[in-house]
């Protein structure tokens, strides 16, 4: 038997979102979200379903910090729904949101739970989309505001803030690919909505630094690593302009302070930018972008292989070869966060290395004796962790590491189809149980350390 032991005080845990749990969507003052306006859209969710109730997290919190607990997790990733804190965007705060939030962290604390949060994991108030949404530059201003509120309420105890979950999503996949709130297909739409999550980001960064002292401050990306289909030129070349679409056109900026001039030129080739530079570009920008963090959270679940039949303008995403999949359609390819982390270390040298997510989807339900055998989630989680241990032990500085998800959740443009959870969740009766991943995480905890068998 070989044990992958991790460092001492390696951070792990599991991540949730706050549109995808809590629920509870017109209680205590909240505000309406644009997840709200898109899910009671007819025709934008595969099962029609919505997040009003989704796993009725905003009344069981008392029951899922008992649970986490009980699984013996050192750290708990959530994120807080703007509009239950400002309804309107901005201006006048909503205390009961705030409370909310505030007497969770407690209880986490005293749960022995170090809460990470997330400020934004894509609920933005709707009042904030009427007038013009990400890609209106007020909307980062607001964004600071927002940080200023809840940071002022919770940087007493909360130590490790992320800005900003998945810009690339936020950008391109719900204002160019359309797939996710507020729909959209308006490509210089979605470079400046992007533009603008990032900008955003980086004012906040200060924000977040004087309202919380000690603090630890940091922004999540997703990671697609893009891996060419042959070794012909077109196919090469397609992979490079995946991975700048993807992935450098968000980590360049932050950790390099550039746009990277490769992607700048081939959007003003496809009319996306025009001739004379990006509108929404203004002085000082770029240097607010590229402000010092502390570390970098990384997203992976799966590589993108790529060939020069891969076009961005469609949208499409990129074939799959492999037959191992999960029920997500994406890849297992454990080796490819191997590849990633190493890859970012060389490329950016974050100062700290956070996996905010990794996970997998499987429906596997309980059998007759109530067990939840998910043995490929479990799995996938077992070579996903010993990859990152293989990447710690060839330098990357990475600190933690948290399981996508909690607890079977609302998957955004695929309703409840999807389960990601290592916890079961029966929606009829809201009942949690562990699934057989969790009890295996929990002794991946308990020994700090992974057994990959031989
Ligand atoms: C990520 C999201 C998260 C979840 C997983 C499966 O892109 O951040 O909310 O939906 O994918």
């Amino acid at each position: 038997m070989t044990q992958l032991q991790f460092p001492g005080g390696f951070l792990w845990g599991a991540a949730t979102a706050a549109y995808q749990i809590e629920g509870a969507a017109r209680e205590d003052g909240r505000g309406e979200s644009i997840w709200d306006r898109f899910t009671h859209t007819p025709g934008k969710i595969q099962d029609s379903s919505t997040g009003d109730v989704a796993c009725d997290h905003y009344h069981r919190w008392h029951e899922d910090i008992a649970l986490m607990k009980e699984l013996g997790l050192p750290a708990y990733r959530f994120s807080i729904a703007w509009p239950r804190i400002l309804p309107q965007g901005r201006g006048p705060i909503n205390q009961a949101g705030l409370d909310f939030y505030s007497l969770l962290v407690d209880e986490l604390l005293e749960a022995g739970i170090v809460p990470f949060v997330t400020l934004y994991h894509w609920d933005l108030p709707q009042a904030l989309q009427d007038q013009g949404g990400w890609p209106a530059r007020a909307t980062a201003e607001a964004f600071v505001e927002y940080a200023d509120v809840v940071s002022r309420a919770l940087g007493d105890r909360v130590k490790h803030w992320i800005t900003h979950n998945e810009p690339w999503c936020v950008g391109l996949l719900s204002h160019q690919i359309g797939e996710h709130a507020p729909g959209w297909h308006d490509w210089p739409a979605a470079l400046a909505a992007s533009h603008h999550v990032l900008l955003s980001h980086g004012w906040a960064v200060p924000v977040l630094r004087a309202n919380s002292p000690g603090v630890e401050v940091g922004i999540t990306l997703n990671f697609s690593p893009a891996e060419p289909a042959s070794p012909s030129a077109e196919d090469l070349a397609a992979c490079r302009q995946y991975d700048g679409y993807f992935n450098r056109w968000f980590a360049d900026p932050i950790y390099l302070g550039v746009y990277p001039d490769d992607m700048v030129a081939a959007y003003t080739v496809a009319g996306h930018l025009p001739p004379e530079g990006a509108p929404y570009l203004k002085d000082g920008d770029l240097q607010a972008i590229a402000a010092p963090i502390d570390f970098l959270g990384v997203n992976y679940y799966t590589r993108a292989v790529i060939s020069s039949a891969t076009t961005l303008d469609q949208g499409n995403m990129p074939q799959t070869p492999a037959a191992d999949v999960t029920e997500m359609g994406w890849e297992v390819y454990p080796e490819g966060l191997y590849n990633l982390l190493t890859q970012l270390h060389a490329d950016y040298g974050p100062g700290l290395i956070y996996i905010t997510e990794n996970g997998a989807s499987y429906s596997d339900a309980p059998d007759s004796a109530g067990r939840v055998r998910d043995e490929r989630r479990l799995r996938y989680l077992r070579d996903h962790f010993a990859a990152a241990w293989r990447a710690l032990d060839a330098g990357v500085p990475m600190a933690g590491y948290f399981v996508w998800s909690l607890m079977d959740n609302f998957e955004w443009a695929k309703g409840y189809t999807q389960r990601f959870g290592i916890v079961w969740v029966d929606y009829t009766t809201q009942q949690r149980l562990p699934k057989d991943s969790a009890l295996w995480f929990k002794q991946v905890i308990a020994n700090n350390a992974v057994d990959v068998g031989g």
